[in-house]
This record gives structure tokens, sequence and C-alpha cells, in this order.
């Protein structure tokens, strides 16, 4: 019988060290965490909501317009951290300003994309730092009331986010007339069930409604039609953690803590056949190398086989290719393959990239809304054609038919998901083709027909 640690197990990466060791390099987001010093006495001690104080000129000098703080992020360098890594101080020059109704400022914590577990850590051990992210970017778009979508297998952090809220009305740094100023924010969090579809930020918005969560056509984009069809900004739970460091210390320095395009620190999920799996905050161009290290090399001493760099949808890179990259976004895309969400699986030379691809292919198929055919369908044949290769019952042809079913799904949804399905598929395709050659015809009684 299944226990309820064994489910809980499958929600959070129990024994799994997170955030607090001391192997960050530069640090900005989980400095000096220790998992009590989370409230806003200790925030404040930190320097928490001194960037608020400057903005708004309650520091003695004269504050800064709303240009100067997107010129700021602009200038940061820095990239959305939910997955697509677009700049965010772009985004933030596309919320029509001027709209006369209400405008919507949305933090996405569903954080559901596999081997990720970064924005649970921010949430339950620096909320502060968020919120404080989020005031200055309504302030940046005059915005006057945002939510933070919470994943929902994650209680107890939307609980902890609900009572830093409360800290934070309390002190004067949310609701009518922040610190005396005219600037009025309102904040709310919200706690989703678990669908990792949420993520995709048009189905949040749906899902914020009230509705089935089910990603929208798209144009129109949120910052026209987004909450409520109002004017909407989307960000990830680290991007908005990234911003009191910036406004503190100024555009070039965040920039020149990354490298070019690339600006600033970025937290890692390590996770897999490591020593020591857990968060790791690093500068963005760090050798993969190096962070490997940083996360105790390979478990028991094994060779590293290929690394899954940026969660679960972004392709697979053998062991000789992701050893010769550095950690950013481009240096990844160049290599073929993403930065996503910072996810990184490491897999050594035990592991099957038949069985593995399996895995993959179940939760896609399990995740899909269904509303279009390619996903809904496809990434069921997905599933069941790696099933049968993986049980020895495999035709020498579905090889080309999985990676053709694939490319009929790339680019035909409504959402990115059915990408997410393929990409890896593609990718496994490319790199271990043998691997899946050596089981057609091959029964392998270990194969349980479930995933
Ligand atoms: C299927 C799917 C799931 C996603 N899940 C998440 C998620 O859990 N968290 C997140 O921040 N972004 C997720 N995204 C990306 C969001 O749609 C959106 O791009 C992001 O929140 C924008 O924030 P950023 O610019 O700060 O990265 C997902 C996208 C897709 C297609
Ligand atoms: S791609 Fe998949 S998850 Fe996205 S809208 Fe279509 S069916 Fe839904």
């Amino acid at each position: 019988m299944t226990t309820a640690a064994q489910v809980l197990s499958q929600f959070q990466a129990v024994g799994v060290e997170t955030c607090f060791h001391d192997r960050h390099i530069t640090p900005q987001i989980y400095a000096d965490l220790n998992g009590s010093n989370w409230s806003i006495k200790d925030y404040e001690a930190r320097g928490g909501y001194q960037a608020l104080r400057t903005i708004l000129g309650k520091d003695g000098g004269e504050g800064l317009s709303q240009d100067q703080v997107v010129a700021t992020v602009k200038e940061s360098g820095l990239r959305g951290r939910g997955g697509a890594g677009f700049p965010t101080g772009l985004k933030w020059s596309f919320m029509p300003r001027q709209f006369p109704g209400q405008k919507y400022l949305v933090c996405n914590s569903d954080e559901g994309e596999p081997g990720t577990c970064k924005d649970r850590d921010i949430l339950m051990y620096n909320p502060h730092i968020v919120i404080e992210g989020m005031i200055i970017a309504a302030y940046a778009m005059g915005i006057t009331v945002g939510y933070n979508y919470i994943h929902g297998e994650i209680f107890q952090v939307y609980e902890r986010f609900e009572a830093a809220l409360e800290e934070a009305r309390a002190a004067g740094y949310l609701g009518d007339n922040i610190l005396g100023s005219s600037f009025s924010f309102q904040l709310h969090a919200h706690h989703g069930f678990g669908a990792y579809i949420c993520g995709e930020e048009t189905a949040l918005l749906e899902s914020l409604e009230g509705k089935k969560g089910q990603p929208r056509f798209k144009p129109p984009f949120p910052a026209s039609f987004g909450l409520y069809g109002k004017p909407t900004t989307i960000n990830n739970t680290e991007t908005f953690a990234a911003v009191p460091w910036i406004i503190r210390n100024g555009g070039p320095a965040y920039l020149a803590c990354g490298k070019p395009n690339n600006g600033g620190t970025k937290i890692f999920s390590v996770s897999g056949d490591v020593e020591r799996p857990g968060n790791y905050e690093i500068p963005l161009g760090t050798p993969f190398a190096k962070l490997l290290e940083l996360a105790g090399g390979v478990r028991k001493g094994r060779q590293l086989k290929a690394v899954i760099p940026g969660g679960s949808s972004s392709p697979v890179l053998p062991a000789s290719i992701i050893m010769e990259c550095t950690m950013d976004y481009d240096s990844i895309a160049k290599a073929g393959s993403m930065l996503g969400s910072g996810a990184v699986i490491v897999m050594d030379d035990s592991r099957c990239m038949v069985e593995s691809l399996k895995r993959l292919s179940y939760f896609y198929m399990h995740e899909s809304c269904g509303q279009c055919t390619p996903c809904r369908e496809g990434t069921g044949w997905l599933w069941r054609l790696v099933d049968r290769i993986h049980r020895g019952e495999g035709r020498p042809a579905d090889m080309d038919l999985l990676d053709n079913v694939a490319s009929n799904i790339m680019g035909r949804t409504i959402c990115a998901l059915g990408d997410a399905a393929a990409m890896p598929v593609r990718a496994m395709l490319k790199h271990y083709r043998p691997e899946f050659a050596a089981m057609i015809g091959k029964p392998n009684p270990q194969a349980a027909t479930s995933a």
C-alpha cells in the first residue's frame, strides 16, 4: 500500500538539500538564508525594502520615475526565469501605462516543470524579496492590483506567502498610499491545484479567473488582453526576486554579475545522479563543470552520461557537449538545448535513455489539457511508441515514426506544451538512437506497461 510519505515525496523533494549551504556563488536571492529568517524584520535587516524606499524617494533621495525603473531593468540584462528567457525590461515596456482601466500584475509561482524546485524555496524562505520585486514592477508599470499564483501542491508555501503579505501590509509596504506616497498597490495570493498546464501564462490567467486552466490563443498577448481581458504583465517568481538587488545596485552591476545578454545570477535546481542535489545560485555564464562540482559530482564516482539542462522539456545534451558549455541562455541554446527554468537533471552511465524518455512522455501525455488534437492525441502516441520499444515489442520503423509524430506536433499547437513534449523525443533520438535500436525486438521483462 502506498503511504502518505510516498505520495508526498512525489511532490516535495524530501531529503534533498535545498538552498541552505555555502556552495552558491555570489548569491543575491538565497544569500544569508537559514530557514527561519524569512520574516519582514529579517528581510529589512538584509537591506530589504530599501529599493522600494529609493524609488519612492523615501530614503532622502528624489526617487525614480517609472521610465527610470524600466530603463534600469533593461540595462541589467535580466531575462525571464520562467523558461523562455524573454528580456524583462522589454516586457515591462509593453504595458500600456496610460490605459485608463484596471491593469494587473501576476507572479507565476506555479513551478510545475519536472526538476524545478527553486521558486518554492524563494517563497518559503525569502518571500518578501518577491513582494518587494512585485511592488517595484507595479510602480514601474502603473499597476494597482496584483496576484501571486502559487502551485497547489505546496500549500505550506502558500500559507507562508500569505503570512508575509500580512506583514508587508501592516508595515505600510502594501495597500493604499505606500509609505505615504501617492502610489497604491494591492497584492493577493492564490493557490492552484497542481496542473502543470496552469504554469502556461494564459492558462494561469484562465484559472485565476475561476475557469478551467486551458491556454488561450495568442495573440492577443496578456500585455493587451490579460486577466479579465485587461492589460497584464506576468513574470516568474525568480524574475521578480531579482528586481530589488538591481534597483539597489544598478543595472550595470547586475549585468556584470553574469555575461553580456545574460545578466545576474540564476538558480539551478540540480537533481538526478549527483552527490548533493539541491538549489544552486550562481552567475550566468558559470561553466557547467563548476556547477557539477558544486553539486558534489556524479554520484558514486560514476561517469556522466547526459544532462537535461533546463527542465524536462529541454532537449537532452550528451556529456561531451554539456561539459563544454557555460550555464547561460546563449551557450545552452548554441549547444542545441534551452536553459529553460534552470532544472538540471543529471544522468549517469547506468541510465537507460528509453526508460527515461518513457517517463517523460508519460508526464506530457498526462498533463496535456486536450484542447488541440496534435497535442492531445500526439502525446499519447509518443508515450505508447516509447513504451512499446521499451517492452521489446517495437518495430524497426518505430524510431522514424516516433520522430515523425514529434515533428508533426511541433509548431502546430495552441501553447508550447506540444513542443515541450516533442523536443525531448527528437533530442533523445538524435543522440541515443542506437539505444532505441538495441531494444527493438528484445523482450524486456522488467518493463512495466505503466510509466
Ligand atoms: C506548459 C508550460 C508550463 C509553464 N510553466 C511555468 C511555470 O511553472 N512557471 C513559470 O514561471 N513559467 C512557466 N511557463 C512559462 C510562462 O508561460 C511564462 O512565459 C512565464 O511565466 C513568463 O515569466 P518570465 O518572463 O519571468 O519568464 C510555462 C510555459 C508552458 C508552455
Ligand atoms: S498544446 Fe496541449 S496543453 Fe497546450 S493548449 Fe494544446 S492540448 Fe492544451
